[in-house]
């Protein structure tokens, strides 16, 4: 694989540190080959972090034309997603692209319906889909270990003066687009269709599609256009209810909490403060229990670097389709529906 990245800023930098252990660990012939950033600076520092000897352009069109890449990690602000997928499936070129798919509907399905004729891969960089929490929860699940489930709970909370990523800050040497994350035009919306997506994955992933939801929209975050609190009931196919709220604040210290609870007809579930490990609460157990170790959210960058790598050298087919992807923009956009109709939405009913 030739691989180059689209977009050096903070996101990227964990995809290349997922990327970089993944060829150490597997020795796979995996060659980073260009780094592609319209802020040449950001290209710079990544490059001398990492180490690489590999060239910096501002536009594709000249990375391919220079180097045989034949596979991009797409990390860019969601309303240039649209543009740079297209290129990218225009050059023949495997995608992994990182969510939401767009920053509108439209946008989603122009970049769906040209990835359908490409003959590549097209991924969505969901992380959550290969968190081994997550997927231990499922089993777990499919297991009865907690009975049958009667609800959930997602909590997803963060300050912008303390995100991991820092992609809410401007820092210095920043151009002020780096604050792009606080335009709701740049963005397509507020906390749920971004960091919230994450938390709402898990959701899909263990009980099916979400039927309906009725939501509260409300704005604490002095800077962010879109909503920054969020919370909403959803009901599942599968007749489970969940409680889901994302909230980004400024400057708020949360107390310790816990990013996932699952009460089931006989214990709950949970996942560890700060997404590592999972608990589990039962008659054997009334104090709790640990039951699988500390991975942790970041460490679900790997495993997606596998599964985009496996499907392209592989022929491996991704864990999640990008039309399944498409799936939490759509709760997303329902939400912010049912927050001014004041009424239970569908989101598989949106087009
Ligand atoms: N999976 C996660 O946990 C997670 C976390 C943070 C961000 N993200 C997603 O990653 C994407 C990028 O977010 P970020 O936090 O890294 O943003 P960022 O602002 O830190 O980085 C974006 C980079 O894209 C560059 N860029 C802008 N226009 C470009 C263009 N036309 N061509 C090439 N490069 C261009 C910028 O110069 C910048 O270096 C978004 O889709 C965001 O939602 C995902």
């Amino acid at each position: 694989m030739k691989l180059a990245f689209i977009g050096c800023g903070r996101i990227a930098v964990v995809h290349a540190e997922s990327v970089i252990k993944y060829v150490s660990d597997t020795k796979h012939p995996i060659e980073i080959v260009a780094l592609i950033d319209t802020n040449l600076a950001s290209a710079e520092e990544f490059k001398n972090k990492y180490n690489l000897s590999c060239k910096i352009f501002t536009q594709l069109e000249e990375a391919t034309q220079e180097t045989a890449l034949d596979s991009v990690i797409i990390s860019v602000p969601h309303y240039l997603h649209e543009d740079l997928a297209l290129k990218a499936f225009s050059q023949k070129l495997n995608v992994l692209l990182e969510k939401p798919m767009a920053h509108t509907l439209d946008s989603a399905h122009r970049i769906l319906d040209q990835s359908k004729r490409s003959d590549n891969i097209f991924m969505i960089a969901e992380n959550s889909q290969y968190w081994p929490e997550i997927l231990k929860i499922k089993d777990l699940l499919l297991d009865g270990v907690i009975g049958e489930v009667v609800t959930a709970k997602a909590s997803f909370r963060q300050s912008s003066d303390k995100d991991i990523f820092d992609s809410y800050s401007v820092l210095d040497g920043d151009t002020e687009s780096k604050a792009w994350r606080y335009s709701l035009a740049a963005t397509g919306g507020g906390i749920t269709i971004d960091g919230g997506a994450h938390w709402i994955r898990p959701l899909r992933f263990w009980f099916g599609e979400i039927k309906e939801t009725f939501c509260k929209f409300s704005y604490p975050h002095p800077l962010m256009e879109g909503e920054s609190l969020s919370q909403a009931i959803f009901t599942f196919e599968n007749s489970v209810t969940a409680i889901f709220e994302g909230i980004l604040t400024e400057k708020t210290v949360f107390s310790k909490d816990y990013p996932f609870r699952i009460t089931g007809t006989r214990g709950e579930i949970m996942v560890g403060y700060e997404g590592y490990g999972v608990y589990i609460f039962d008659q054997e157990h009334p104090d709790g229990f640990q039951l699988f170790d500390r991975h942790g959210y970041i460490s679900s960058f790997y495993h997606q670097f596998h599964d985009f790598y496996s499907c392209t050298v592989l022929g491996k087919t991704p864990d999640a389709s990008p039309e399944y992807s498409l799936g939490e923009m759509k709760v997303a956009l329902a939400m912010e529906k049912s927050n001014i109709e004041k009424m239970w939405v569908t989101p598989h009913k949106l087009i």
